[in-house]
């Protein structure tokens, strides 16, 4: 598995903070009730009267009343309907704790799931600060998010579980997350819900940065794609825009402008190729063009039926894609 935590009980944040309480409540009082049942059952087979084909029907002990056995079965009634109660109240107050993260200043992103990757665009007042990114969000730590889920096909799923619970992307029905990250660090996260062929491989990384470091990879992330800086990453470029790869991607100071796969305009700035499937480096990037069907069948990229020059320095503008 690529990098980052991805760990229900190491929250980095005020909601998994909340949820892995909830889990300190739950696990205890599960186990024992599930030994305390174990136990039951256990004494009632060891106490269970053997007997044999020809032993004669006991009717006697229809008629005859047991308070003990009615002692027994009140308590544990009484005892399972408080657990439960308290199980009731410590879910109410987690989910209390969960709607009470203050959400001024927040930053919004709005998510988007399709089979099988993630496209992220993170929204600002002024609509010339808004970008486009995949598979990866940073955030900067202690600043709240909201994160408006989009299905674009099937029914996907949110989950970050250092950050906070699950939730949804529903096709037609827009629902929002809201985060904090209180540490910086980076957070795996991957779609919880089955989406077809490849929902193994529909990992999400969210990155939480020092404010100045998110500051700065925003700033980086608005620009258009770097000129490219040689001869053969510009020859890349012209073969990026006249081959298939522009029906697809977009690539910002281009005229690449296609919607139907991850915007590349910072690819080589990400960790992995393919949400997940990858490590991002520059081999990769070359073997993921040849046949990505080979490291995520299914997936919509058809093979590349490429020449090694051609394909080198189509890799050398992709590297400098920064
Ligand atoms: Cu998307 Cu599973």
């Amino acid at each position: 598995m690529i990098g980052g935590v991805h760990d229900v009980q190491m929250p980095g944040g005020a909601q998994a903070q909340a949820i892995v309480g909830l889990w300190h409540w739950l696990l205890p009082i599960c186990v024992l009730v599930f030994v305390a049942v174990m136990i039951a059952l256990g004494l009632a087979l060891w106490r269970a009267p053997r007997a044999s084909n020809d032993t004669a029907p006991d009717i006697a002990s229809l008629s005859k009343r047991e308070p003990k056995v009615t002692r027994v079965v009140i308590v544990a009634v009484a005892v399972s309907t408080l657990l439960l109660l308290v199980l009731l109240a410590v879910s109410v107050m987690t989910d209390r704790a969960l709607a009470q993260l203050p959400l001024e200043n927040a930053l919004h992103i709005e998510l988007t799931g399709y089979q099988w990757w993630w496209e992220a665009r993170y929204d600002d007042p002024d609509p010339s600060r808004m970008f486009t990114t995949a598979n990866e969000l940073h955030v900067p730590v202690g600043r709240p998010v909201i994160v408006t889920l989009v299905g674009a096909d099937v029914i996907h799923s949110f989950w970050v579980p250092s950050l906070a619970g699950k939730k949804d992307l529903i096709p037609g029905r827009d629902t929002t997350v809201s985060f904090r990250a209180d540490r910086a660090g980076v957070y795996r996260g991957q779609c919880a819900e089955f989406c077809g062929y490849q929902h193994a491989k529909m990992a999400l990384f969210v990155i939480a940065d020092a404010p100045d470091d998110y500051a700065r990879w925003a700033d980086r992330q608005r620009a258009p794609a770097a000129e490219p800086s040689s001869d053969e990453a510009r020859r890349g470029r012209a073969l990026f825009l006249a081959r298939s790869c522009a029906m697809c991607h977009a690539i910002n100071g281009t005229s690449a402008q296609a919607r139907h796969a991850p915007d590349l305009t910072h690819v080589a700035s990400r960790m992995t190729l393919g949400a997940g499937a990858l490590e991002n480096t520059s081999s990769n990037r070359e073997a993921w063009i040849l046949d990505p069907q080979q490291f995520k069948p299914g997936t919509n990229m058809p093979p590349q039926n490429i020449a090694p020059q051609d394909l080198a320095a189509l890799s050398a503008y992709l590297a400098s894609l920064q």
